[in-house]
């Protein structure tokens, strides 16, 4: 397993909270499994949008190296204040950001863009302008993964109508899907890429 990763904070209970009516995915996803699918490079550089306590900023900058960088995007003041003292000086940029809103990094330089268990949460509105925001983001065969929670009775999660399946989320993305995984007892990862053509 990655115990590479600079997980200076495993230790703190702190990030095991409930925040935002839900608790961060840490313990609950399986994390090799997502960095192998989504196949982490060398110099890539990649955006964990609404990245919480970024357990998984972490463990995607230490893929990419120090040749790439990764944007830790949140709205929380505070758990974003902690990753941010966390990894000053790392190839992890902790940005305070509303990822409903414009995204403070250039068009068309994200490899990867991740958002896991965060969709669920918005309106339509914000849905559509965060896809937007996507697609300015993301370099041509870029990809977006989005970590949710399946769309069915389980021990804990949101409302069953907040929730996406994997095919609503194909129909709501305007980019060819790439595949589905299943991340976690409960979790799934839908994979799409920037591209004109669907792929497969
Ligand atoms: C359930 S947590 C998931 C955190 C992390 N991605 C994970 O898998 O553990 C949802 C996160 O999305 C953030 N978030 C929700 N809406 C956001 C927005 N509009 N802009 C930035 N961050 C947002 C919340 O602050 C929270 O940290």
């Amino acid at each position: 397993m990655s115990d590479e990763v600079k997980t200076a904070k495993s230790d703190n209970p702190e990030e095991k909270h409930h925040h935002h009516g839900g608790k961060f995915s840490e313990g609950l996803l399986d994390k090799e499994l997502i960095l192998n699918a989504l196949d982490i490079q060398p110099g890539q550089k990649i955006i964990d949008a609404g990245c919480g306590n970024g357990y998984m900023s972490k463990a995607f900058a230490d893929k990419a190296t120090y040749s790439g960088k990764v944007y830790a995007l949140d709205h929380d003041k505070h758990y974003l204040g902690i990753l941010k003292r966390e990894t000053e000086g790392t190839n992890v940029e902790a940005i305070e950001c509303d990822i409903t809103r414009s995204i403070p990094i250039d068009q068309a330089s994200a490899d990867l863009i991740y958002i896991s268990t965060v969709i669920h949460g918005f309106s339509k509105e914000q849905l559509q302008a965060f896809l937007a925001e996507v697609k300015r983001l993301l370099k041509p065969n870029g990809v977006l993964a989005i970590v949710e929670i399946e769309k069915k009775e389980t021990p804990f999660g949101p409302p069953l109508n907040l929730r996406f399946s994997p095919e609503e989320l194909r129909e709501v993305v305007p980019m060819p899907p790439l595949g589905t995984i299943e991340v976690g007892k409960h979790f799934y990862m839908q994979m799409f890429k920037n591209t004109e053509k669907p792929e497969d």
